[in-house]
């Protein structure tokens, strides 16, 4: 147990209780961190199917709140947003009245293309500021806006398009990755080809590294702003949507998460203060991308609505140019507080395990680290402490609840940490271990991780379009609880252990992503039976897919060729971050006598691990062909790994 500061804990316990006791009096209480047009009356309400509403008779923008607002409250020349980007060698300081002024002109623009409250506006962006400032500018207007990764290929981004019915598009010309520029534009027009929804225009932001040829439709993204007249914030309803964040759920169709504006602005001003003890003016540093959760709330929305700076970093933790790099921004732009995924500490250890480059930089101005997207993994937690000697902090969360679920609360009352644990709920999460059964677990044993009903504010308020699977893959499988799909235990002491995903989703480094989806590229194969894809552990990335695909009868092609060709297929239909490790042709598979594919037995092969053959398998010989074929092929290479 790491103990950085002595604590009694009483402030914490406090507030908890109070958050769980008295929900409605706690959240009116924090209410009062944002600005409101009109201040709500009724705190929590409850729709038909009982899933919690909160502020519902109040009125604001949350753009409003994270912009305007601090420019009318004198801090219009302190610096809102730090770019950085090693890969295009540029950098860019933007003050908070700059960036209210950027966006009110975009906003501006957008309408002058028809957007209006309440539509659809789709942004394909790398980390570049304006990003932020088109997330911002439909946020302004009420529009609600739909950030999609630039790793997703064409195909993802069409799947999200037809979902989201987007009125425009927003892309870059091209993203730049280590070692290659990656143009954007063309995978806008392959993803419009495949779409059956077409918005009414394009906006292009031309990059220097790589001009996309625009066409009818396609508007540049400076000569469109150059036309326009800023506009005002417009004011919505606390539970209007922001925002949809499509994330990978259990089957091949992305799940998109709704988020409001008033629920969403008042718990992230909360957490800014409460978990990570962050005050205005102080500079926070959140190393992901816009295109996950942990951009929108940590990179784009919590830090201007608490009045700091955020730095937004258009690099890699390695190779851009070296294992140094977060430690040169840290120095660099003062930041207090660092928030990453542990796979970016485990690539820099991998290059750097003595933290040569760390000794280079004064980063005496970082008191707290924040890692998530991934249990941060006991080796790599003792690693950053004693490099570091301060608080490294592991917090849980998904993009579902849009804001931390466990934490050690830095801002309120930090308590030792210990290796595995993201520490204790977060006031506001009422968080218990439940049986299979419903019934509730003891300390120390495993079970299904679910938080009681109402969620906090800023939790995901719906599934676009699908309020069924809503309720059904979140709120059915216990009534009256949310179901995390995570798996986890408390220890006597309280402390709680998240272990990992009961689901098909696996976490490859610190990204989300659906193994029924890749199921679903290789199963349309023409040359494929049956398949299966499975998250085996892996060294750097936390996990890696592994597909395993059974032939239809009669197959005589060359195995190697079909394997490499489905690694390609995946990579095509979904992006590079969903690369297969290894496609391996096998004879059998091992189901159930209902026909289950034993998917976390196969994992537990792959992973060498003991097994045990169960009592409900079909067909046990099976289960040697796949051990062979793992053995020979993928597992080799899985050890591989976890020796670099
Ligand atoms: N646009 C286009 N392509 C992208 C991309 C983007 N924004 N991000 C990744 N890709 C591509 C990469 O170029 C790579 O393609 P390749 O296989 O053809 O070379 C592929 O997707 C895999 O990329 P990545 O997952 O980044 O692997 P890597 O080996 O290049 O780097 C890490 C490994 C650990 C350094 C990197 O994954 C990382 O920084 N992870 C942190 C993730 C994170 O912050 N997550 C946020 C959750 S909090
Ligand atoms: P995402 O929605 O992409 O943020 O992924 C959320 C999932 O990542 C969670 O359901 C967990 O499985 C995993 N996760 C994120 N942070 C942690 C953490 N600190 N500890 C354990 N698992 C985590």
């Amino acid at each position: 147990m790491q103990a950085h500061q002595q604590s009694s804990r009483k402030r914490y316990q406090e507030s908890y209780r109070q958050s769980i006791d008295h929900p409605e009096t706690f959240w009116k209480e924090q209410a009062a961190r944002i600005p409101w047009f009109t201040f709500p009356d009724t705190i929590l309400a409850w729709d038909e199917q009982q899933h919690a509403r909160w502020f519902v008779d109040g009125e604001m923008n949350i753009c409003h709140a994270a912009l305007d607002h601090h420019v009318d409250e004198g801090r219009g020349e302190q610096t809102a947003l730090l770019w950085d980007s090693p890969v295009s060698g540029q950098k860019r300081r933007m003050s908070y009245r700059e960036m209210r002024d950027a966006t009110a002109v975009f906003a501006g623009a957008l309408r002058n293309l028809g957007v209006e409250k309440g539509d659809r506006v789709v942004i394909y962006m790398p980390m570049v500021p304006e990003a932020l400032i088109a997330m911002y500018a439909c946020a302004r207007l009420g529009a609600v806006h739909s950030v999609v990764f630039g790793g997703f290929a064409a195909h993802e981004l069409a799947v999200r398009i037809d979902d989201a019915s987007p009125k425009v598009v927003i892309a870059a010309s091209c993203g730049i990755e280590v070692d290659k520029i990656i143009p954007y534009k063309p995978i806008v027009d392959a993803a419009l080809t495949q779409s059956t929804h077409q918005p009414d225009a394009c906006v292009i932001l031309q990059r220097d590294a790589c001009l996309a040829e625009l066409s009818d439709g396609d508007h540049e993204w400076h000569s469109l702003a150059a036309d326009a007249e800023p506009a005002a914030c417009v004011s919505v309803k606390a539970t209007d949507p922001l925002y949809v964040l499509y994330t990978s759920g259990t089957t091949g169709k992305p799940k998109g998460v709704v988020r409001d504006h008033g629920g969403y602005a008042v718990a992230l001003a909360y957490s800014m203060e409460a978990v990570y003890d962050m005050a205005p003016g102080e500079v926070f540093f959140s190393a992901s991308d816009v295109g996950w959760v942990v951009g929108h709330s940590y990179i784009v929305y919590a830090p201007l609505l608490r009045g700091c700076t955020t730095v937004v970093y258009e690099g890699k933790p390695v190779r851009t140019p070296d294992a140094g790099a977060f430690w040169r921004l840290i120095e660099e732009y003062r930041v207090k507080a660092f928030f990453t995924a542990p796979t970016a500490f485990r690539a820099i250890k991998k290059e750097d395990p003595e933290g040569t480059h760390l000794a280079q930089y004064d980063i005496s101005c970082l008191k707290n680290l924040f890692l998530a997207g991934e249990r941060l993994d006991p080796p790599t937690y003792h690693w950053l402490n004693k490099l570091l000697e301060r608080p490294v902090i592991d917090h849980w969360w998904q993009t579902e609840t849009g804001w931390p679920i466990a934490a050690n609360m830095m801002g309120i009352d930090p308590v030792p940490t210990k290796a595995g644990s993201a520490t204790f709920p977060v006031p506001g999460y009422d968080v218990r271990i439940l049986d299979p059964d419903g019934e509730e677990a003891g300390p120390n044993i495993q079970g299904s991780v679910v938080i009681r009903q109402p969620m906090p504010p800023g939790c995901l308020t719906t599934i676009w379009q699908n309020p069924e699977r809503f309720h059904k893959a979140y709120m059915a499988t216990f009534p009256g609880f949310y179901l995390t799909g995570d798996g986890g235990y408390f220890d006597k002491e309280g402390y709680l252990f998240v272990m990992g995903r009961t689901d098909d989703v696996i976490n490859v480094a610190g990204h989300r992503l659906s193994t029924g989806e890749m199921e679903e590229v290789l199963g349309a194969h023409p040359a494929v039976a049956e398949c299966a894809v499975i998250g085996i552990r892996d060294a750097l990335k936390g996990q890696v897919p592994v597909g395993l695909v059974i032939p239809k009868d009669g197959f005589d092609g060359d195995t190697l060729a079909l394997e490499n060709e489905l690694k390609q297929q995946v990579r095509e239909k979904i992006g590079g971050i969903a690369g297969l490790q290894e496609v391996l042709v096998v004879s059998r598979l091992p189901k159930t006598r209902s026909g289950k594919i034993l998917r976390k037995l196969l994992r537990t092969i792959a992973d060498g691990e003991e097994y045990a053959v169960p009592s409900t398998i079909d067909d046990p010989g099976s289960l040697q062909d796949v051990h062979d074929s793992m053995r020979e092929r993928a597992l080799g290479q899985a050890e591989q790994a976890r020796q670099r």
